[in-house]
């Protein structure tokens, strides 16, 4: 039996996002993978309206169930400091008179936030700043492929095939919608996919077959977001799946899925309230029913995308396909996709605690990597500008 201290690991789930009730239950899903013997897992909810709170009551899913949790004994607020001082959490920050305030140290992070505010770079910038291993994305890769238009972009960019599609302002489009809607048709025949750039769980998308509801699905979509991206829709096509895990120059593709959709699309409700668990086996098909061929092709995309975005950790990467013509399409990647895409890897033999522990490990990496880089360099530069006095400085950037 070894002796050795477990490694501290928070998991960060809820937060100020669409997508808040999906990430408790992958938050859990995570916690839970952790084995209790080596690993300290340090809960940490974000609410709805971004407050962040610890405690041991947040690890039990059942919980959640009203929204009270937040009230129960044992859960406290905290803080992520960015001070390196820290590396952790300051539990009760605001503490008065008769508590104090403590500091809990962290080894790493397992950040289980989906959408806007998790997903996007935000809290990944915070991880930067507190300089603790953090498992996923780095700051840009998670912004770049939050943003349907900008990922689109860097795919075309790189080889990566996708659909053709215009983008816009929600300005643009209360300015003068004529001009968007006749250039949209113009380009694109029915039906038409029209999305905000930056949300998920197919929230805020619609799907048009006429001009009628073109003009409603981007007056729905643009109260979600201040950019808009539409696209025509793939028919007959089928959606395909696939996770890349890895950092540095080792990367591994899973078993491909076939989601499957009850409607012309996969809503919310197909994804997380069609039975009791979110999306169930009955709802996607592993491995999916396409050709080795294709399904290589995609694995071989799927690689070639994560690197593309300086990806790291995980990705859910997905696809529209038509295996009749070979085509394909990547659609999105989701650097946190639910359930942390833990059901593809069962396929390709990692438990949902192999995962983790892999993806802790990629985390580690990725910080000693960044240690590498030097931050400071010290200069005379404040000598010379004092001595010389600020009046009649030119500026001290060129
Ligand atoms: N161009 C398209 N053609 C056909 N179906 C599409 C198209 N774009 C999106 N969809 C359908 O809509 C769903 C949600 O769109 P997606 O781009 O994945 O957004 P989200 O980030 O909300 O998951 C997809 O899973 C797919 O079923
Ligand atoms: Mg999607």
């Amino acid at each position: 039996m070894s002796s050795r201290r477990p490694t501290t690991i928070a998991v960060i789930f809820g937060g100020r996002s669409v997508e808040h009730d999906v990430s408790i239950v992958t938050g859990n899903q995570v916690m839970d993978a952790f084995p209790a013997d080596r690993y300290e897992v340090v809960p940490i909810y974000i609410s709805r309206d971004g407050k962040w709170y610890t405690g041991d009551p947040l690890r039990t899913l059942k919980n959640f169930e009203d929204e009270n949790v937040v009230n129960m004994d044992g859960v406290i607020s905290c803080v992520l400091s960015p001070d390196v001082r820290h590396h952790g959490l300051i539990l009760n920050p605001l503490a008065g008179r008769f508590s104090k305030s403590e500091i809990k140290r962290l080894d790493a992070i397992f950040p289980a936030v989906h959408g806007s505010h998790g997903e996007d770079g935000t809290l990944q910038g915070l991880f930067e700043l507190a300089d603790i291993p953090y498992v996923g994305y780095a700051t840009m890769g998670s912004g770049l492929t939050n943003d349907k238009v900008i990922t689109k972009m860097v795919m075309r960019q790189s080889n990566v095939p996708v659909l053709d599609d215009i983008h816009f302002s929600r300005d643009e489009w209360l300015d003068d919608p004529d001009a968007l809607i006749e250039k949209i048709t113009s380009k694109f025949t029915y039906p038409i996919f029209v999305k905000p750039a930056t949300l998920g769980s197919s929230i805020g998308i619609g799907r048009a077959d006429s001009e009628q509801l073109l003009r409603s699905s981007i007056d729905i979509a643009s109260n979600f977001d201040r950019r808009l991206i539409v696209e025509p829709a793939m028919t007959n096509g089928i959606e395909i799946n696939c996770s890349v895990m890895g950092f540095g120059n080792e990367f591994e593709a899973s078993t491909l899925e076939q989601p499957v959709s009850w409607d012309e699309f996969l809503s919310y409700e197909d994804k997380y309230l069609r039975g009791n668990e979110g999306m169930k086996s009955a709802d996607r098909v592993i491995p999916a029913p396409i050709s080795d061929e294709l399904t290589q092709r995609i694995k071989d995309i799927s690689i070639q995308a994560f690197k593309a975005v300086d990806g790291r950790g995980i990705a859910r990467i997905d696809y529209l396909v038509k295996p009749e013509t070979n085509e394909v399409y990547l659609n999105e990647i989701n650097t946190m996709p639910g359930s942390v895409s833990f059901y593809l890897w069962h396929e390709d033999g990692y438990s949902t605690t192999d995962v983790v522990e892999k993806l802790v490990k990629l985390a580690q990496s990725a910080n000693a990597v960044k240690r590498r880089n030097l931050y400071d360099y010290k200069t005379n530069l404040v000598a010379v500008a004092s001595n010389r006095g600020t009046k009649g400085t030119k500026g001290t950037k060129s």
